[in-house]
């Protein structure tokens, strides 16, 4: 884990100000959030890529935030820098319990030697609720005040990745929280763009 990364995603949600946020805090740290990776397979899956991940998702958000204002200057109100802060930066927080440190071997094919390699398994029980839906809960857990469009964003982080579609009220509710909240658009975007595009290794 980078320090200064974590000095950073500290400092930037200390800064919204908000009641319990350094409840949020001190559960990520117990529950491993700074060490944990971001994914398994794909993107920054080594230790401390979660953090890394939230603030690319973060200055994706700015970004994609300030070129929407740009256009529509009525909608810098929706999209104040304390919601793009916690949406963005707690929206994978559901991660923070999943990953396992274990080893792999696999044969160098250059040497064809047997190496082993760290790797993570991953373990849903800790609390088996989902993934952005997962997020939104253990922060409003830990006391977080968070307003109607950052839970939405949270929850709906994932897009259409992540709803059953034989579900219509699934259906039902993301399109209408992306049609009532930009954040939900906003940060699904940010996502998408740091996973996608800044972090893919291929
Ligand atoms: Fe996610
Ligand atoms: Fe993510």
């Amino acid at each position: 884990m980078n320090q200064k990364q974590k000095e950073r995603f500290v400092e930037l949600l200390r800064a919204t100000g908000r009641e319990n946020i350094d409840y949020v805090i001190e559960d990520l740290e117990a529950l491993g959030f700074f060490e944990a990776p971001a994914s398994k397979n794909n993107h920054h899956n080594y230790a401390g890529g979660l953090l890394e991940h939230s603030l690319n998702v973060y200055d994706m958000a700015v970004k994609v935030r300030d070129l929407i204002v740009a256009e529509r200057p009525q909608l810098a109100a929706k999209l104040p820098d304390e919601s793009l802060a916690i949406a963005a930066l707690l929206h994978d927080v559901c991660k923070s319990n999943i990953y396992r440190k274990a080893t792999r071997s696999e044969r160098n094919p250059a040497t064809g030697q047997w190496e082993s390699h760290e790797t993570y398994n991953i373990d849903y029980s800790a609390f088996p609720a989902g993934h952005g839906e997962k997020s939104a809960i253990m922060l409003l857990q830990s006391g977080l005040e968070m307003t109607d469009d950052e839970v939405l964003a949270i929850r709906w982080h994932m897009g259409g990745w992540d709803i059953p579609f034989q579900s219509s009220e699934m259906t039902a509710s993301i399109r209408e929280a992306g049609n009532r909240f930009p954040l939900v658009t906003v940060i699904q975007i940010a996502d998408t763009l740091a996973a996608k595009i800044l972090e893919n290794v291929v």
